[in-house]
């Protein structure tokens, strides 16, 4: 190492502080060479066995740790709050912001030189890449990889989206219970997370096409050694990203986040990652706004035929020659020059890349949508901005009008959404409300209310629905999201009264509420903000301090890079 590394200023020297930093780290067996100047290398780990996606990682962490060593690093790995998605209550969501802090102060009170950032289920990516480029270190995300392919009786069924279909099946009665609780083993057959293109494999190709993690990342199965290989070589190279100091500014440039949106479109990524990006722009200081978002996303096609958008999941992703083929095809949408933690461009990344498989990964002629970037809309209903995923909605729906049927709350839509006297049929509006940032808190994945009993049990499988909440990746529907204000703080959603009118228009990006502007006014002097239900402890920090979905959803006070120096001692 050509420099004086940072972990230097613990563990170089001779000083009562050299010895204390040093001394205590050799209990474990530490011979002296360990500090003499080469690369400290933190390993962040997400393992948790409440985070079922990510509670592989013990042994995905040995792959690294032998990279970091052979490459003449020292690796010392260390934990961080893991956001499992489908255990946390009230939404992983609420806690991305906590352990992305988690994951910032870790790094800066350490004395690491480089990161790696494990990442697996949905919030987990997202969390370090905010924390990391807080502090701006050399970084690199490894992915822990998607579960193999669900199989129920000779089908193959994706993670989510058929959990979905499924319950809708059993709620119009098609399917029964005991299919439905003997599908639950079938589809979680091995470590890895959500194989469709959930938010979790979303972020993960998001990771590989901002250049923050070694190509492949995206879609090598947890179980296949091609991913413990990926481990190696990203703890390998993380050393060499030290020497370089090839930190997260140098790579997460506009650029980058131009190619991960185009990326977004062309595997019809989750809705999930709009917010995710723009917290992660926000951390490094990159500009890049939701206005961008639906800029870069026009003339993408969705070209990766994947649940839920297209039929098939990761595992015959990766087959088919995973993000890097599927980056190739769209090679002329795409930045090139972008640098990248490989040490390349993306462009020589994506050279010698082969598709193998062109009806999951489609020729750009042979698009599974033409128009596949998420959308944003705007109108007096969403100021602010609210997105659709177009590859996930019904085309027939993408402009339509009709009536509101207005969702108070997540429990006031539950009360009533099977309730035969429902004034509701296929025409109308589901608008479901306070369940944005603040309002929920935490903004919840449940902006795709599954529809009226009788609606379904009349065949109807798809309708408009407008909230303030997201919805899992894995979902899929004509469902817009994220309007912006949310209703929590009185934006035009929680004005919308039962029987209005609301018109959505996704080409021409508008989502109007055709009430006048006096009604409007006059419906806002009666309107009072709903009772936060926690007082205290972090999540009054969250309702307090989060900025709106049209900001990322980040804490106010988080946005911005801090970086890593700690210029006091500890004793
Ligand atoms: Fe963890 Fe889907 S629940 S990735
Ligand atoms: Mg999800």
């Amino acid at each position: 190492m050509t420099r004086k590394l940072r972990s230097q200023a613990w563990f170089g020297g001779d000083s009562k502080d050299s010895f204390i930093h040093r001394s205590w780290m050799k209990n474990g067996g530490l011979p002296d060479d360990t500090f003499d100047g080469r690369p400290v290398i933190g390993i962040c780990n997400t393992f948790s066995e409440l985070t079922p996606c990510n509670a592989h990682f013990r042994q995905l962490i040995e792959h690294i740790k032998k990279g970091v060593l052979e490459a003449g690093g020292v690796p010392f790995e260390f934990p961080v709050l893991s956001c499992g998605e489908s255990n946390m209550r009230p939404t992983a969501m609420l806690f991305r912001n906590l352990a992305s802090m988690d994951v910032e102060e870790s790094i800066r009170a350490n004395p690491i030189d480089g990161v790696v950032l494990m990442a697996g289920c949905d919030k987990t990516t997202p969390s370090l890449l905010m924390g990391a480029a807080s502090c701006d270190l050399p970084s690199i995300v490894i992915s822990g990889g998607p579960m193999l392919n669900g199989k129920f009786r000779g089908q193959d069924i994706g993670s989510g989206t058929d959990v979905w279909r499924f319950s809708e099946e059993v709620r119009a009665g098609v399917m029964s219970r005991a299919d439905f609780l003997a599908a639950e083993n079938a589809m979680s057959r091995s470590p890895g997370h959500c194989m469709t293109m959930g938010t979790a494999s979303t972020m993960a190709s998001m990771a590989e096409a901002l250049g923050v993690a070694l190509p492949g990342n995206a879609a090598y199965p947890a179980v296949d050694a091609h991913r413990a290989r990926l481990a190696r070589m990203t703890g390998r190279r993380i050393v060499g990203m030290v020497d370089e100091d090839l930190r997260l500014s140098h790579i997460l440039t506009r650029d980058a986040f131009a190619n991960a949106v185009k990326v977004n479109g062309a595997i019809g990524g989750s809705t999930n990652a709009v917010v995710h990006l723009l917290a992660i722009a926000g951390r490094v200081g990159t500009e890049f706004t939701l206005d961008d978002w639906d800029r870069w996303g026009q003339g993408v096609p969705t070209i990766l035929n994947l649940m839920p958008s297209g039929r098939y999941l990761m595992e015959d992703f990766c087959y088919a020659g995973g993000l890097p083929a599927l980056m190739k095809e769209i090679a002329g949408l795409l930045k090139l020059d972008a640098p990248t933690v490989s040490g390349r461009t993306v462009g020589e990344n994506i050279e010698a890349a082969e598709n193998f498989n062109p009806d999951v990964i489609r020729p750009m002629a042979q698009a599974l949508v033409a128009e596949g970037g998420i959308a944003v809309l705007k109108g007096n209903l969403a100021p602010d901005g609210a997105i659709i995923k177009p590859s996930a909605a019904s085309p027939h729906l993408m402009r339509h009008e009709g009536r509101a049927v207005v969702f108070d709350t997540i429990e006031d839509y539950k009360r009533k959404v099977d309730d035969p006297d429902l004034d509701i049929d296929e025409t109308c509006v589901m608008v479901l409300r306070n369940c944005g940032p603040k309002g929920y808190p935490g903004m919840a994945e449940v902006g795709n209310m599954a529809l009226p009993r009788k609606l379904l049990e009349k065949g109807v499988r798809d309708m408009v629905r407008i909230s303030d909440a997201r919805m899992s990746g894995t979902a899929f529907g004509t469902v817009i999201l994220h309007t912006a204000p949310e209703a929590a703080i009185g934006g035009t959603l929680a004005l919308v009264a039962d029987g209005d009118i609301i018109a959505v228009d996704v080409a021409a990006r508008t989502i109007h509420l055709r009430v006048s502007d006096e009604e409007l006014e006059r419906r806002r002097r009666d309107w009072r903000p709903p009772v936060p239900a926690m007082k205290g402890g972090y999540q009054s920090l969250y309702v307090e301090r989060t900025l709106q979905a049209d900001r990322g959803a980040d804490l106010d006070f988080l946005v911005g890079c801090r970086g890593h120096e700690i210029p006091r001692e500890s004793h």
